[in-house]
């Protein structure tokens, strides 16, 4: 159902020619979700299309959900609900805010999206919870963490590769479960958290992590609002090498760690890489990314 809606799921692997990863001679490949759709990408889409499809078998309205000020998901929900003939709703975390607040806001009115915007307290202690008044849509929690969210991202790897080590962001872990559900026995998957490295955090994740082949790590440098300045420079001369954007959240610190994986010699010079590059550019559209050195 969720076919013919212009979303390119069937993204290349690409091989990177990065100078950073030249001296550890590691073959580094890239799939290029980020190509899905400038909205919709990476593992946006790949959570999203089962969510639509559920939306419309249940004979839903559209698709309400909840989102931070910057949120990627909010603005890539707003766009895929758009294409599909869905209305979308989005919460938003902070009572200040308006469609003027930021680029990403102003975009999800522009694609139809009906905005709410809750004091922090309040979106806090409910936004786990399907919001009152929208029963007749499908709810999707934040980040598009649900079993449909999952089992789109058990699509990301291709069937035809195997590569040695697979590196992914991790937030609230759906992409890494679905990723890890579907590896090749062989393959072994690091998943980089910009989440704290929580009891709570650790417990959701644990089930999936074993010290044989699927590995989490916590940069100390890496998360939502440690937006630093070696991210930024690494990820500015990745895109001048590579013609590939990175975002300063998730995937600058996927690149920065996985140079420090390869120095560590966990990643050896014989074996090869896939790094999945998840999107996220709504990360640029930042004032904070506009204005920072
Ligand atoms: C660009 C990007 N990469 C990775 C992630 C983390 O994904 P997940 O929440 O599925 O762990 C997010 C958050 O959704 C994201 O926006």
């Amino acid at each position: 159902m969720s076919e013919g809606l212009g979303f390119q799921a069937n993204t290349p692997i690409q091989k990177l020619h990065f100078s950073a990863f030249g001296e550890f001679g590691v073959e580094v490949n890239m799939k290029r979700d980020d190509l899905i759709h400038p909205f919709v990408s990476g593992n946006k889409w790949r959570k999203l299309r089962y969510n639509l499809d559920a939306c419309r078998e249940q004979g839903k309205d559209g698709v309400v959900t909840y989102g931070g000020a910057y949120s990627n998901h909010l603005l890539a929900v707003a766009v895929a609900c758009a294409s599909a003939g869905l209305k979308s709703v989005g919460l938003v975390r902070g009572d200040e805010l308006s469609i003027r607040s930021n680029y990403v806001l102003r975009l999800c009115d522009e694609y139809g999206m009906k905005l709410h915007f809750l004091d922090r307290r309040v979106f806090d202690a409910t936004s786990s919870l399907a919001p009152l008044g929208y029963e007749s849509f499908h709810f999707v929690p934040m980040g598009g963490a649900n079993r449909e969210g999952v089992q789109g991202c058990t699509e990301i790897l291709p069937e035809d590769h195997v590569f040695n080590h697979i590196v992914l962001a991790v937030g609230t872990g759906t992409t890494f479960r679905g990723v890890v559900e579907s590896k090749p026995a062989q393959s072994m998957v690091h998943g980089i958290s910009v989440v704290p490295k929580t009891d709570e955090y650790i417990g959701k994740l644990n089930s999936l992590v074993n010290n044989e082949d699927v590995r989490l790590h916590f940069p100390d440098d890496a998360g939502i609002g440690k937006w630093n300045k070696s991210h930024r420079d690494l990820a500015r001369s990745f895109a001048s090498e590579t013609g590939i954007l990175l975002d300063p959240v998730y995937m600058s610190p996927v690149i920065s760690q996985t140079l420090e994986l390869m120095s560590m010699k966990l990643i050896k010079p014989t074996q090869n890489v896939l790094i999945i590059h998840s999107g996220g550019m709504t990360g640029i559209l930042s004032d904070r990314w506009l204005k920072a050195d």
